[in-house]
């Protein structure tokens, strides 16, 4: 358990209520973080519509600021962001929890040639950073990393790119957008592929910003040196926010809540697969179009669930949901089994740990391996468990205390601000019993 000045606020869940309504969740994270940036070095004035105005994007949009971008907040959710040609800042940017603010903004700097130093909060101090600055560095790029090989991230300016041929090792949108973004700065072709498809908002956003690139298999092939131009970006909702109340109104007997206009990037819902097979009840709406990114409405109903092996094929889609999965998993009938998830030990947390700790606490029993778990459906008993300072074991508990035997305290959670601001809120509005405390 972390020492008690490190707790903040924390969740006390009663079991029993079912979720019913219809409800927004909060705005994609991965493309708010992306459309600031991209409109922070694009030529004019770019509109974004429904920013996600949590801790992360936050510390993304007053990097950008102190690069020298101008970000002006029209509204809630509403910003006009003027592009600039990227200045050092004088200062360390600080980008809090958020390894995608951080691994991204690298290879933008360094494909601009900008002088910085990039940090974070404690847990993303402690995330690996080789995996971009050695293949920057490749690239012929100045990025150094602590000798852990984590942050603080220096970048120096002054070195001259070159375009290269990435085959990455992990699929990791972070890493194959900071490689994307880097080139921009280059004179000549680079190729990034990958070993299996990560999200792709990277791809579908730089277009709209009127760059140029190619898709094809798992190969992205991008010639530099290209400029963005300002565009309107309205972002949709968060399907890895949706998940947590997917699943909690699968568990919940009785439930009935429709999550509206949810992002269906296929890239995005490996989870609403593995739920499918798992028993799940849940209708998709029609599809449209947010900007460049396919949404629909979910709507879910109670379910009794069956544990499967999830195929390592889908893990990449459903990197981030794991902890709720494991949840699902955990209130199935019989046994859920999970491989070809190494990268889950390098999240804000180590989440096959910290999971397992977790659900060990509330009586369920599981078998860690390196890169997966084995989770035994039973019964959740009352208990306390911490979320080791990650947003999203933090409300993964919070759907295990809806269906305990008893309540449960969730220590730690003043995390979920990172992506979810407003989380527990929306919970009790439609009848999960979340108590902050
Ligand atoms: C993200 C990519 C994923 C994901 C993270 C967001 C992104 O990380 O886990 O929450 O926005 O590109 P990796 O690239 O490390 O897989």
């Amino acid at each position: 358990m972390p020492p008690a000045a490190d707790i903040g606020t924390m969740y006390r869940i009663t079991p029993g209520g079912a979720l019913r309504g219809a409800i927004d969740v909060p705005p994609d994270k991965s493309i708010s973080h992306r459309a600031m940036m991209f409109g922070a070095v694009a030529d004019g004035t770019s509109r974004i519509w429904n920013f996600l105005e949590s801790e992360d994007c936050q510390a993304t949009r007053d990097a950008v600021s102190a690069l020298g971008a101008t970000v002006e907040r029209i509204g809630p959710g509403d910003y006009a962001v003027t592009g600039a040609s990227l200045q050092a800042p004088g200062r360390p940017i600080d980008c809090g929890n958020a390894g995608t603010g951080m691994r991204l903004l690298a290879g933008l700097l360094a494909g601009q040639g900008v002088d910085a130093t990039l940090v974070g909060d404690e847990s993303l101090m402690q995330r690996p950073m080789r995996r971009i600055a050695d293949p920057l560095g490749r690239m012929g790029a100045d990025v150094q990393t602590a000798k852990t090989g984590c942050p603080p991230l220096v970048i120096g300016a002054g070195a001259t790119l070159r375009p290269t041929v990435h085959q990455l090792e992990v699929a990791s949108a972070q890493v194959k957008s900071a490689l994307l973004l880097a080139a921009l700065g280059t004179s000549g072709l680079t190729k990034v592929t990958e070993p299996a498809r990560s999200r792709d908002h990277t791809e579908r956003l730089l277009p709209a910003f009127g760059v140029s690139l190619t898709v094809e298999n798992l190969t992205i092939r991008l010639r530099g040196p290209q400029g963005l131009k300002a565009c309107d970006v309205r972002v949709p909702a968060d399907p890895s926010s949706a998940a947590f109340f997917v699943v909690a109104a699968t568990l919940c007997p009785g439930s009935d809540l429709t999550i509206r206009n949810v992002g269906m990037n296929p890239t995005r819902i490996g989870f609403l697969d593995v739920l499918e097979a798992m028993g799940a009840d849940i209708a998709r709406g029609p599809l449209s179009h947010v900007g460049n990114e396919p949404v629909c409405d979910l709507r879910v109903r109670c379910a009794a669930l069956k544990g499967i092996d999830v195929p390592s094929t889908w893990v990449a889609r459903t990197i981030d949901e794991f902890p709720i999965l494991f949840i699902a998993a955990a209130g199935a009938a019989g046994m859920t089994r999970v491989r070809g998830a190494r990268e889950l030990r390098v999240k804000e947390t180590d989440r096959l740990a910290a999971m397992a700790a977790g659900l060990k606490t509330l009586g369920i029993r599981t078998a860690l391996y390196d890169d997966g778990i084995d989770i035994d459906g039973g019964e959740f008993g009352a208990g306390t468990v911490t979320s080791a300072g990650d947003h999203r074991i933090a409300m993964s508990f919070a759907a295990a205390g809806a269906v305990a035997s008893g309540p449960v305290a969730v220590l730690d959670t003043a995390n979920v601000a990172t992506s979810f601001p407003g989380f527990s809120r929306l919970a009790r509005d439609v009848g999960w019993r979340v108590e902050d405390v």
